[in-house]
């Protein structure tokens, strides 16, 4: 795919979700990096499967732009990424947790945009700024479904 196509897609992606799901002035809270996971819950407790699955199904998350997974009620899915099913076969929780939170931490030039952190982003514009595109509370949502996908 061309290059210039794809840095659309991701910066329609990261512009999207931003828009319709801003995590609100929330602090980014401290996490501590294991190997190639975040072994520990964001929010130290555990999320919501039946919230996540919503949040990755629901269009505006940007998720099912790149991804493809178990989403009969989705016709149009995106082929950039792997698909979800398996993802919790595949990955440990905290893997699953480092991926959403900053997939850049395990592959630098990935376009999949780090959901979970503030410094280091270019082309973020101003109204969310400071501001994670998820919350603390979301990603684990979305961990706690995506640990659900086994195949
Ligand atoms: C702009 C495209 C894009 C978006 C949006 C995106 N991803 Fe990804 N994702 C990728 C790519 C590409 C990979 C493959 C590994 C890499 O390049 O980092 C990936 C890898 C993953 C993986 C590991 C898959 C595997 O089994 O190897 C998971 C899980 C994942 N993404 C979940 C999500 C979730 C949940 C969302 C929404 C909150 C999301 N992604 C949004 C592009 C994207």
């Amino acid at each position: 795919m061309p290059l210039a196509r794809r840095s659309l897609i991701v910066l329609l992606a990261a512009a999207a979700f931003a828009a319709c799901a801003p995590a609100g002035a929330e602090e980014l809270r401290p996490y501590t990096v294991v190997g190639d996971a975040i072994p520990a819950s964001l929010t130290g407790t555990r999320g919501d499967a039946t919230r996540g699955r919503a949040l990755v199904v629901e269009r505006s998350s940007t998720c099912i732009l790149c991804h493809s997974g178990p989403f009969p009620e989705q016709a149009f899915q995106g082929d950039l990424a792997p698909n979800l099913s398996g993802s919790g076969s595949r990955w440990s929780e905290g893997q699953l947790r480092l991926r959403l939170v900053d997939a850049a931490h395990l592959n630098a030039t990935t376009i999949m945009p780090s959901y979970y952190r503030v410094d280091g982003l270019t082309r973020v514009g101003n109204s969310w700024r400071g501001k994670p595109i998820l919350s603390a509370e979301q990603i684990e949502d979305i961990v706690a479904y995506l640990v659900t996908l086994r195949n």
